[in-house]
């Protein structure tokens, strides 16, 4: 198939929102940044051109990018930023996914405005395992900070504590009705009574999980993280940073919702975060966008004014039954046609890894900001198996592997946490200690993987939605509690697991996943909420070549960006 070019001018434009005005990074002037159009099968090659003061990179969220870590973009591991007036041409093939994706940058906090929708159509000639939808909508949840993305992240490391929230969630770029100064500007989509559509949505948020919901509608989940999935019905979803979920919309409101009362012109679509950590300090608020009936003229004649809109009923902020109850209902459609990786069934490599956030003593080598809120006695740090990974500076992991760099990384990512523990006790313990290094997993070609995150009931601590490049992987499990080595892994679902990229580990529970190393590369993996990322909740794996020349990586573009 020929090979489709596109430009991506990072560039800094004013928006308002909130009855103020900003000036924001994004592509092309855009807010949220372009949707991508492919078809399954194509190659794309993007031109990223900073026009911007900052250094950037972009990374194409979900895109196994096979042999070719090169385009991956995670700043420092795969690549040195794109420096302010240089440009990087990225590679980008999808050979696997199918369905929605996303792009976003993969330095510091720019993603928070560097963002868009990845749309990747059936191969050209096949068709959507679902009935063809009358139009397709991309709703992308993203953020608006009062204070501008640099100088929240700017107080965020020199507090030592928790970041600032921001002001707004946003449904495509706006907060929508319930916000001030937003009304005139909220995201309506326009629907023919009857048809269906399908709406990819993806959130693009930085540190929250959220409940999506609209006003008598049910949904129907078709699909999530670029694959599909055996279609469920659900007056909810779940969606973490990171995340994709493809649902069905009748136009068509429920019956049992109306039955006493005619139906309306427009309903509300709602977003509001989730949030298990019982101590944490967001912004509720709930974004709102309207679902407009275009063909309603009966309505019209009937009622002379808009009866007040009416929000769907979300779960509670803190409510983790709701989450995992959606989140546990995900299935693989598997059809013959897949080209995905079967499930691992005997596993080669294992490994066990405890996620935590605590509070680590200071003095030591990472010194602790004397004005925030902890006095300079203490700072936040985030850990797998007690590693908080640091980023190398003067050279990223890809071509340090590459060309043979010593001194860059380690390879003794460990195993295990260094001591096992309660790790659902209320109390801080010696297993959430804090070491610094920037120390990776050496796996394999071809190994078959599982990896039990394991997360904590520690006051800091709440859901993890962990992410991997490079490849996809299986949730064959989760709980609640302590993960039982004997008895949980008998309870494993190898049959039909969903298929991902992003999994949300409970607090106070665990997730097992499994995946093939078969993309030889270096590939990043981490927790998709931006600030526990920044605090060092981070690791990487080095997949090594294989035999024969299909099972090597590539070698580098000419025009890597320097560091
Ligand atoms: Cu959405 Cu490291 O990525
Ligand atoms: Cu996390």
């Amino acid at each position: 198939s020929s090979i489709r070019r596109h430009t991506f001018v990072i560039k800094e434009a004013s928006y308002t929102r909130l009855c103020s005005e900003n000036k924001i990074m994004t592509v092309n002037g855009e807010f949220p940044g372009p949707t991508l159009y492919v078809y399954k099968g194509d190659t794309i090659v993007v031109d990223v051109i900073n026009h911007s003061p900052h250094n950037i990179t972009l990374h194409w969220h979900g895109v196994a990018q096979p042999r070719n870590p090169w385009s991956d973009g995670p700043e420092y591991i795969t690549q040195c930023p794109i420096q302010p007036g240089r440009k990087f041409s990225q590679r980008v093939e999808f050979t696997f996914e199918e369905g929605t994706l996303w792009w976003h940058a993969h330095s510091e906090w720019t993603r928070a405005t560097v963002h868009g929708a990845i749309v990747v159509y059936p191969k050209k000639g096949s068709t959507y395992p679902f009935p063809k939808p009358h139009a397709e909508v991309p709703i992308i949840f993203g953020e608006w900070w009062k204070n501008g993305v640099f100088e929240t992240y700017k107080e965020f490391l020199g507090s030592g504590g928790d970041p600032n929230a921001s002001d707004a969630i946003t449904i495509n770029g706006q907060p929508g009705n319930l916000f001030p100064c937003s009304k005139s500007d909220t995201f309506r989509l326009d629907v023919v009574r009857g048809k269906t559509y399908l709406l990819r949505l993806v959130n693009a948020v930085l540190q929250d999980m959220l409940f999506f919901a609209i006003a008598d509608h049910q949904l129907t989940v078709v699909g999530t993280d670029g694959s599909y999935t055996k279609p469920f019905k659900s007056n909810y979803i779940t969606i973490s940073p990171g995340q994709t979920i493809d649902v069905l919309l009748e136009a068509k409101p429920s019956q049992q919702y109306y039955s006493s009362s005619s139906p309306m012109k427009q309903y509300y679509m709602a977003a509001r975060v989730y949030s298990s950590n019982p101590g944490a300090v967001f912004d509720n608020t709930t974004a709102t966008a309207i679902l407009h009936y275009n063909d309603h003229q009966d309505w019209i004649l009937h009622h002379s004014s808009q009866p007040t809109l009416k929000l769907p009923p979300l779960p509670s902020v803190n409510d983790t039954s709701a989450s995992v109850a959606f989140t546990g209902r995900l299935r693989s459609l598997s059809t013959s046609s897949s080209d995905a990786e079967p499930v691992p069934k005997d596993v080669t490599t294992k490994l066990f890894l405890s996620l935590s956030i605590n509070l680590q003593p200071c003095p030591n080598n990472y010194s602790c900001p004397p004005g925030g809120p902890f006095n300079g006695t203490v700072r936040i740090a985030a850990s797998i198996n007690n590693v908080s990974f640091v980023e190398p500076r003067s050279v990223d992991i890809l071509s340090a592997y590459y060309n043979h760099i010593n001194g860059v990384f380690r390879t003794d990512f460990p195993h295990k946490p260094k001591h096992p523990a309660d790790y659902t006790g209320d109390r801080p313990f010696e297993g959430a200690a804090t070491t610094h290094g920037t120390r990776v997993k050496v796996l394999g070609h071809n190994s078959a993987v599982e990896v039990v995150f394991q997360g904590t009931n520690l006051a800091l601590g709440s859901d993890h939605p962990m992410h991997l490049h490079g490849m996809s992987f299986y949730v064959v499990g989760w709980g609640f509690g302590n993960f039982d080595e004997r008895r949980d892994p008998k309870g494993y679902n190898l049959v039909d697991p969903p298929f991902v990229n992003t999994v949300a580990v409970p607090r106070n529970g665990w997730t097992a996943i499994r995946f093939r190393a078969s993309n030889p590369g270096v590939w990043l993996m981490h927790c998709h909420l931006e600030r526990h990322q920044t605090w060092g909740m981070q690791m990487v794996f080095i997949v090594k070549n294989g035999k024969g020349r299909k099972a090597q990586m590539l070698p580098p573009p000419p025009d890597m960006p320097p560091c």
